[in-house]
């Protein structure tokens, strides 16, 4: 079907024909779904649409075990099918926990059966079975209990209630338009069916940056707000809401947001008494307070950790969690100012908290320092708080990574972060071990992100970028995933299964992170683009500004000098051999070598180059390299449905021209700068 895209991974292309098509039509015929619970009839739903969709057969309902004595069947442990009952045995049951699900072929009982406690636990189930076909994987031998990693797996939405999505790089958003909810129950319900397949539970449907009509979600519009919490329900998704630190002001009841204040506390309280009275199962606020402009606690001489817990207090009684974000930094800062690091801020802020929040406040933190730049060391605060929930923050919308006109693959970044390792207990303390809570044992945890959707037809503007969001909530439900394989089930749930196809696109998507490093962000540096909107080269756009971002590059070098002994001892901030190795010219790893030292340009790198060399080479290279992302996407004309072809091809030819402006943007002005020559004698203007 051409619909451009919009059906995404859950497109349930056709499947070929061949053994294993004839052994999916054997089992998947007929379908018993006793639990007359709506997730688990939506995932009835599901299962007919996509089994009619890849093997051309009708998934019968049956309320019996079918004629041909084979079938695929699902419900809770506690739903009464006696089938359910009999395939899984105690153990499993106690095992499988509140979100997991159980998966088992039985020869003997004639069925594929998946058991859950929850009803999400089924339609994760199922989605799971859909994904196995749609990926050409064996069913006839399944046996396995399958439980999320993380907790809280969370999409945050930067949506305002206008309908602009803020670093939004696929059209408006769907949830307003013009100060009102488009209530657009089919749009919504498919993102809701993307979300859960993805493994998605929980979603902030609004801009941390609170403005004033948004600062009435949580008590004026709470009606139509509950009308989308019901949507995402049935897919087994919470709603939250991004909240106004200063909201009580704004209803002109209270003439202070002073958390310490009673009459503050009690307009909370009663604030939140409303929301869950409105949406029982509310999950919490979302709070950006002291960032960029937005109200905060500092104002009344309070700390974060009073400002939290205030929130924390009212929604305590039922059951709510506050979700308070770590980006806090002076974002007035004067250029001239060589001491204030921007780098420092969340630990300089948030480590001396450390163990004053309240069990259901959870700190969200950048998986950098600065703000989601191509390359960022790992935010030292993860190994720094041992006494706190804490959330690490992804931004799967690519504002500083190509706005989703470049391609640009992000599950490799991510995972490296995940893998990070932070010595915080001794040996092995992987950041994936932080956010999943094991570390420290915390009471919640999990990983958020910044959406990349908007109205688009195919949701994300760039095809491409479908992989991101996919692959996003795939990392989050597991992170030992490996990139690779999340490329590859992607591939085949939106393309089909054709093996060049997926060897394509598997190489682009792969490739896509250190071509776009390549051209725009080298050795570690950031921030070489336009100022605002954040597109396309400009190396100096915020070295003279307020906001903390500088390069420091002269005529002799380039880098932040962020030492102990001569810089601002950001590497200080990082535990035992992270902060040795970073601290040292000599052990400092090549492509974080500007974030952490400022350095000549004849400087040698570990590669062998020097640093001037470097960026001449890399952003010849990456071009390059872009100009053959879309030389190998259209070796797939006509193999790959022509709506999705053409929409691919469009967005590669201009990452393809604008490449080129990125490098020679770069070498022209380091080649000014320096005055030294390209060793490889290339055109620099
Ligand atoms: C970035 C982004 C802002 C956003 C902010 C945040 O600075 O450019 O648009 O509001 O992050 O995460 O709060």
């Amino acid at each position: 079907i051409a619909d451009g895209g919009y059906a995404a991974w859950l497109s349930y292309p056709s499947l070929p024909s061949g053994r294993l098509q004839d052994q999916y039509v054997k089992w998947c015929g007929a379908v018993q779904a006793t639990d007359e619970d709506d997730t688990v009839q939506a995932a009835l739903r599901e299962w007919q649409r996509g089994i009619e969709s890849m093997l051309g057969i009708q998934a019968v309902k049956v309320r019996e075990q079918a004629p041909t004595g084979l079938s695929v069947v699902f419900g809770t442990f506690q739903g009464g099918n006696p089938l359910i009952g009999s395939v899984f045995g105690e153990e499993t049951v106690r095992i499988v926990g509140p979100e997991g699900f159980a998966i088992r072929t039985s020869q003997e009982q004639g069925c594929i059966a998946i058991g859950a406690v929850s009803p999400a636990g089924v339609l994760y189930g199922v989605f799971h079975l859909l994904r196995l076909i749609g990926n050409l994987e064996e069913i006839e031998g399944l046996d396995e209990v399958i439980i999320p990693v993380n907790g809280l797996r969370m999409i945050n939405h930067w949506d305002n209630f206008d309908g602009s999505v803020e670093r939004g790089y696929a059209g408006r958003s769907f949830f307003y338009d013009n100060n009102h909810f488009t209530n657009d129950v089919e749009r919504i319900r498919d993102y809701a069916r993307l979300m859960s397949s993805a493994g998605i539970n929980a979603i902030a449907i609004n801009n941390v940056n609170v403005h004033a009509l948004e600062t009435l979600f949580i008590s004026k519009y709470l009606p139509e707000v509950a009308s989308i919490a019901d949507q995402f329900r049935v897919y087994g998704i919470k709603l939250f809401l991004s909240v106004n630190f200063a909201g009580p002001m704004h209803e002109g009841e209270v003439c202070t947001a002073d958390p310490l204040d009673l009459g503050v506390r009690k307009w909370w309280q009663d604030t939140a008494a409303g929301v869950y009275a409105a949406i029982p199962d509310f999950g919490g606020f979302v709070v950006k307070a002291d960032s960029e402009n937005r109200p905060g606690p500092f104002t009344y001489g309070r700390d974060h950790a009073d400002g939290a817990n205030m929130l924390a207090e009212a929604l305590e009684p039922f059951g709510g969690i506050v979700i308070w974000r770590c980006f806090v930094y002076n974002c007035k800062q004067d250029w001239r100012d060589r001491k204030t690091d921007r780098a420092r801020a969340a630990y300089d802020h948030f480590k001396p908290l450390d163990g004053k929040f309240k069990d259901n406040v959870i700190l969200q933190i950048k998986n950098g320092p600065m703000d989601f730049q191509v390359r960022e060391p790992v935010s030292p605060l993860f190994g720094a708080l041992e006494r706190t929930n804490q959330v690490i923050e992804f931004q799967i919308a690519q504002e500083y990574t190509g706005q989703q006109r470049h391609v640009c693959y992000l599950v490799p970044q991510w995972k490296e972060v995940l893998e990070f390792n932070t010595y915080a207990q001794g040996a092995a303390s992987p950041v994936k071990h932080i956010v999943d809570g094991s570390l420290w044992g915390n009471r919640h945890s999990g990983i958020a992100a910044v959406s990349n959707v908007g109205n688009d037809r195919n949701w994300t503007g760039h095809l491409l970028a479908q992989a991101n969001l996919y692959g996003y909530g795939r990392l989050a439900w597991n992170p030992e995933l490996t990139a690779e394989e999340i490329a590859s089930e992607w591939i085949s749930l939106t393309f089909g299964t054709d093996p060049d196809v997926s060897s394509v696109v598997s190489r682009i998507l792969l490739d896509s992170l250190e071509i776009y490093e390549s051209y725009t962000a080298p050795l570690g540096v950031g921030w070489m683009i336009n100022p605002e909107h954040h597109y396309g080269p400009n190396v100096d756009g915020y070295e003279y500004s307020q906001w903390g971002t500088y390069h420091y590059a002269d005529h002799q070098g380039i880098g932040v000098d962020r030492t102990v002994k001569t810089g601002t001892g950001y590497s200080a901030q990082y535990i035992g051999l992270n902060s040795e190795r970073y601290d040292s010219l000599e052990t400092c790893p090549d492509e974080l070598l500007l974030f952490f030292h400022h350095v000549p340009y004849t400087h040698v790198l570990h590669s062998g180059k020097t640093v001037i060399q470097h960026i001449y080479d890399t952003h010849f290279e990456g071009a390059e390299r872009a100009a053959e992302l879309l030389a190998s996407w259209s070796s797939l004309k006509g193999t790959v449905r022509e709506d999705l072809y053409m929409q691919v091809e469009e967005r590669l030819r201009g990452q393809a021209s604008h490449a080129k402006e990125w490098r020679d943007q770069i070498s022209t002005y380091f080649y000014r700068k320096s005055g030294i020559e390209d060793t490889g004698k290339r055109t620099i203007y």
